[in-house]
């Protein structure tokens, strides 16, 4: 084995160690080192002779990009995949992610003459062919190899020149330059600069597969967002079987795309209407529940919110929510209590966004603030109607962005009514058969809500 040199680097101020230390000596900050290949050559003199070119005389080449069939995946590339583009799908151990990719590449490679080389460092040749089957995939074209040094690697790649190449996953795959354990800041980063280097080079559009820590970042620390083109987010939880593949960078489209997918027994299913997979079991007449219409990157969703309010029994009154922020939900509480004048200061009060799915835009405000008065107040709101609104401290009803298809969305689904922020009305062209009522404040709001 070739003996690399290697040193520690303080990832804060630039030290360097030849030994790992706990501590930086120069910035004295904790667990920074990192090991890193040292002196290597930097090619000065092996650089062929480049010029800068006029920005003007930049040949533009749009039309490489290769469908997937698979919509909402593309949807998420940005309308597929460009050639020496570098894709690093994110997501928790399960979520589905070899899954996705091994579907994408039977589409992808359904009716090419090229292949497709598929590295498993997780599982073995045989564990991958399991799952194949069992999603009715058999093809000439993915090639498995099941393989974890990087060299072996990116010499397979070279001999067996593919169309697309997978790393499942970048935390198995290591370096033999490096002496720290697969998967470390050092290993991660290396490893995934050498892969962006020789898909560039050799215009290989890769695919790399990454877990994300506890803390919710790839691991190690989001060095890995940096290198690639473009960042995906598979999200879901194991008791709900729809998952959202998220763009979180992207160099080669909008950041602002989310695909929608459901688990099922023979694999993920793309689901194209998403808003009538949240609201598949919503009850009827129900208080306490609200229709809500959100806007996730540039889709809109219609989603149920739930409130349950109940009397305190031990004095401390128990605020919990699931999916939106607590600390938001306290603040809407409060706004109910002094301007709404209703009494929630010895109930228990409960809020959750059914199917597992996390809101953070205000315009959830106003479906909190009714569907807790739904519930104190034991009536329901009609089924087919949808809120939305931004409240302010004051209890005023704020505008929000998009409302237009927030409200065509709404109908779409089959509702007939709307509640929906003042300002927001006003400045609408209305060409929809809904009944939209535009409202200024938390008791308009609640008053137009509850008595119907
Ligand atoms: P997997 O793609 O292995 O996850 P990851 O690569 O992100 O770790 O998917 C694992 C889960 O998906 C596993 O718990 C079983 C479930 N699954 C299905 O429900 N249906 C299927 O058809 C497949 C292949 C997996
Ligand atoms: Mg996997």
């Amino acid at each position: 084995m070739s003996k690399t040199k290697t040193v520690y680097t303080c990832q804060a101020c630039g030290y360097t160690s030849l030994k790992w230390l706990g501590k930086c000596p120069d910035c004295a900050a904790w667990n920074t080192f990192v090991e890193e290949v040292s002196g290597r050559k930097s090619g000065n003199k092996s650089l062929p002779a480049t010029s800068p070119t006029p920005l003007s005389e930049i040949i533009l080449n749009t039309d490489n990009r290769i469908s997937t069939h698979i919509g909402e995946l593309d949807r998420v590339l940005g309308g597929g995949v460009v050639a020496g583009s570098v894709v690093l799908i994110g997501g928790d151990p399960g979520v589905g992610k070899s899954t996705l990719i091994i579907q994408a590449m039977a589409q992808l490679f359904r009716d090419r003459p090229e292949k497709c080389l598929y590295i498993s460092g997780e599982e073995s040749a045989s564990q991958l062919k399991l799952r194949a089957s069992r999603l009715g995939i058999d093809s000439d074209n993915i090639l498995v190899l099941s393989e974890t040094s990087l060299d072996m690697i990116l010499g397979v790649i070279k001999e067996t020149n593919p169309a697309v190449v997978v790393i499942d996953s970048i935390q198995t795959t290591y370096s033999e330059e490096l002496q720290s354990a697969p998967g470390t800041v050092g290993q991660v980063r290396e490893c995934s600069a050498r892969l962006m280097i020789f898909a560039k080079k050799y215009n290989i559009p890769t695919f790399i597969i990454g877990h994300v820590t506890k803390e919710g970042a790839i691991a190690g620390p989001r060095v890995l967002e940096h290198i690639v083109d473009t960042v995906l987010y598979f999200e879901g939880n194991r008791s709900h079987s729809f998952r959202i593949l998220r763009t979180v960078k992207n160099r080669f489209g909008s950041t602002n795309e989310i695909g929608v997918f459901e688990m099922t027994d023979s694999g993920l299913m793309e689901i194209e209407n998403p808003s009538e997979l949240f609201l598949r079991e919503r009850p009827a007449d129900a208080a306490g529940s609200v229709a809500n219409a959100t806007i996730e990157g540039t889709r809109p969703l219609i989603v149920e919110i739930q409130a349950l309010v109940s009397p305190t029994t031990f004095g401390v009154p128990r605020r919990t929510s699931i999916g939106v922020d607590s600390q938001r939900v306290n603040l809407l509480i409060a706004v109910l209590e002094k301007i709404g004048g209703l009494h929630l200061g010895l109930t228990d009060i409960y809020v959750n966004v059914v199917g597992g799915l996390r809101i953070a835009e205000p315009a959830i405000d106003l479906p909190i603030i009714l569907s807790i008065a739904s519930s104190l107040r034991e009536i329901p709101l009609p089924n087919d109607l949808f809120v939305f609104g931004e409240v302010g401290l004051s209890g005023e009803i704020r505008a929000v962005n998009q409302a237009e298809a927030r409200l065509n969305e709404g109908e779409k689904i089959g509702f007939k009514q709307a509640i929906i922020p003042e300002s927001n009305l006003r400045r609408l062209k209305l060409n929809t058969g809904l009944q939209v009522t535009g409202v200024g404040d938390i008791h308009e709001a609640i008053e137009s809500a509850l008595h119907q």
